[in-house]
């Protein structure tokens, strides 16, 4: 059934839409979830690092400048890995900058985003930061400005345990034990013409391939992750995966993928849908990654890294910082607050993740702190939740296990960029260590809310535990510093289970987390 067709601007579903059903069953299996899979990322870039994570004034500094109500937010979130330096920032860094005495440490200039880099923070600094924050570091090489040998140095400096130049220099710098970072990226978005050292597919791939070795040569144990496409709106999608993965296939063990959904406010309806798009992308990756794994008769298989994703809102502000004569020290760039909406879409994009959790093994909210984040400070003040956080902070402690593929009959609705598109979407995760299973579920329509009845099988004596939902009267409802609880959780839903009969209300636009297991 298709409820309200109509083209752009057409709001999902305003009328009754009817119900849904669904079937969960463990049986259908995606895949385990990695651990890794709901990671994030702070780059250098406007105030992720700069009053974001490190504040050395802030009343609420530790003994090393890192802010502990920020701390305590990113513990709070369980992030399991971050992704740094860079993002765009680490295609023209030089990781020798940001090591040693801070007095010592070089100001530079900041290609990527038109700043002035102070390298007050750097890799010995971060790793600190990330093993307070309990979450593993991905750390980014420079391709782009740099190559192998200061890629291979990076890692000799991160992990090798004494003995030679940078391993001593490292020690030298107060860092005893090796950082002991397994997963990195092979640069950032070598494919964007926007990117400091932009290269052709082949000579990305050619060199990835190089410094994959170098690397490995280093360390054997470490992962690395190639770079895909900026996203599938690029000319050279497609071309540029099979590419790459000619040069390097047998080098490394990840391709990245990148999407951010841009907000529309004459079309919600379409902005909803773009996860439908999302989950296309990573199919049609995860097939060029086997197209060069079939043509190169290899048994391995690469996975992928979504190692940027989120809804982003930029604004005339942050491209006149980038278009400015000056160059600013960490203005803040890319700090829209975020909508109902957009933490809806959040958790749509959540949803694909989980659904495509047997190929998808990385993924990073891009990123954590001020800059397109969860989290906001405020320079010698608060912090607070954005409304995105929530669906992160939902997935990241309940998507642990085995992703469900759940069985989704539901009406649609009419969008114009991608025509019916279901008002349900929902992935449900098997936790079989806690003997527990949760339905992650959003309701797509602005107007109505959706009734959605379940099969719940092969789990006998389950029921309902807690029924989470975000929702709020208006959709563009955000958090700010002086409002920061306007867009929060509740524990009532009305979710059922009883006899593996699952009921349910979704309320109009709502994110729905439905914690079962046995009563
Ligand atoms: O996350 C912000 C930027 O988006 C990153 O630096 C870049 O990789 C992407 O284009």
């Amino acid at each position: 059934m298709v409820k309200r067709p109509g083209g752009r601007g057409a709001t999902p579903g305003d009328g009754d839409p009817g119900g849904c059903r669904i079937i969960i069953d463990p049986e259908f299996r995606v895949g385990e979830v990695d651990p890794r899979l709901f990671g994030s990322f702070i780059e250098h870039l406007g105030r992720a690092v700069y009053t974001g994570i490190y504040e050395p004034d802030h009343p609420d500094a530790d003994d090393q400048g890192f802010r502990r109500d920020v701390l305590g937010l990113v513990r709070q979130l369980g992030v399991p890995i971050v992704r740094y330096p860079g993002g765009n920032f680490v295609s023209a860094y030089d990781w020798l900058d940001g090591v040693g005495p801070r007095d010592a440490r070089p100001k530079r200039l900041d290609l990527a985003w038109h700043t002035l880099e102070t390298n007050q923070v750097g890799t010995d600094d971060f790793c600190e930061w990330a093993r307070r924050a309990g979450t593993e570091v991905m750390m980014a090489a420079n391709l782009g400005t740099a190559g192998v040998d200061s890629a291979r140095n990076l890692v000799e400096y991160c992990n090798h345990p004494g003995g030679s130049r940078y391993s001593d220099l490292r020690i030298a710098n107060g860092r005893t034990e090796p950082h002991a970072i397994k997963t990195w990226c092979l640069g950032n978005e070598m494919d964007g013409p926007w990117q400091v050292g932009h290269k052709n597919a082949a000579e990305y791939g050619a060199l990835a391939s190089n410094a994959a070795k170098a690397m490995k040569a280093v360390d054997r144990t470490i992962e690395l992750i190639a770079c895909g496409s900026s996203g599938a709106q690029m000319s050279t999608y497609g071309t540029w995966e099979t590419t790459v993965l000619d040069h390097c296939y047998d080098d490394v063990d990840y391709l990245s993928l990148h999407t951010y959904f841009f907000p529309s406010s004459d079309d919600p309806g379409s902005f909803l849908a773009q996860n439908v798009e999302m989950d296309d992308f990573i199919r049609s990756v995860a097939s060029m990654c086997d197209t060069v794994r079939a043509r190169k008769r290899s048994k391995k298989r690469v996975h992928l890294s979504f190692d940027e994703w989120n809804v982003w809102r930029m604004t005339d502000g942050d491209f006149a910082v980038m278009g400015g004569e000056d160059w600013p020290e960490a203005p803040p760039l890319y700090e829209q607050p975020y909508t109902l909406e957009d933490a809806v879409a959040v958790g749509l994009m959540a949803i694909t993740l989980l659904r495509n959790a047997d190929r998808v093994k990385i993924g990073c909210l891009a990123q954590l702190v001020n800059t397109i984040a969860p989290i906001t400070t405020v320079a010698g003040g608060p912090a607070h939740r954005q409304t995105i956080f929530y669906p992160y902070l939902h997935v990241s402690r309940y998507g642990r296990g085995t992703a469900l593929d759940v069985q989704v009959r539901s009406p649609h609705y009419e969008c114009a960029k991608f025509g019916a598109v279901p008002l349900l979407d929902a992935v449900a995760v098997n936790d079989e260590e806690h003997d527990s299973l949760t339905l992650f579920a959003v309701n797509r329509s602005i107007g109505a809310m959706l009734p959605v009845e379940g099969d719940v099988r092969g789990v006998p004596g389950y029921q309902v535990l807690e029924h989470l939902v975000l929702e709020h009267e208006d959709r563009l409802a955000q958090n700010t510093a002086e409002h920061p609880d306007t867009v929060v959780p509740h524990r009532l839903g009305d979710a059922a289970l009883a006899g593996g009969r699952l009921t349910a209300s979704l309320p109009p636009l709502s994110w729905n987390v439905i914690r079962m297991a046995r009563g």
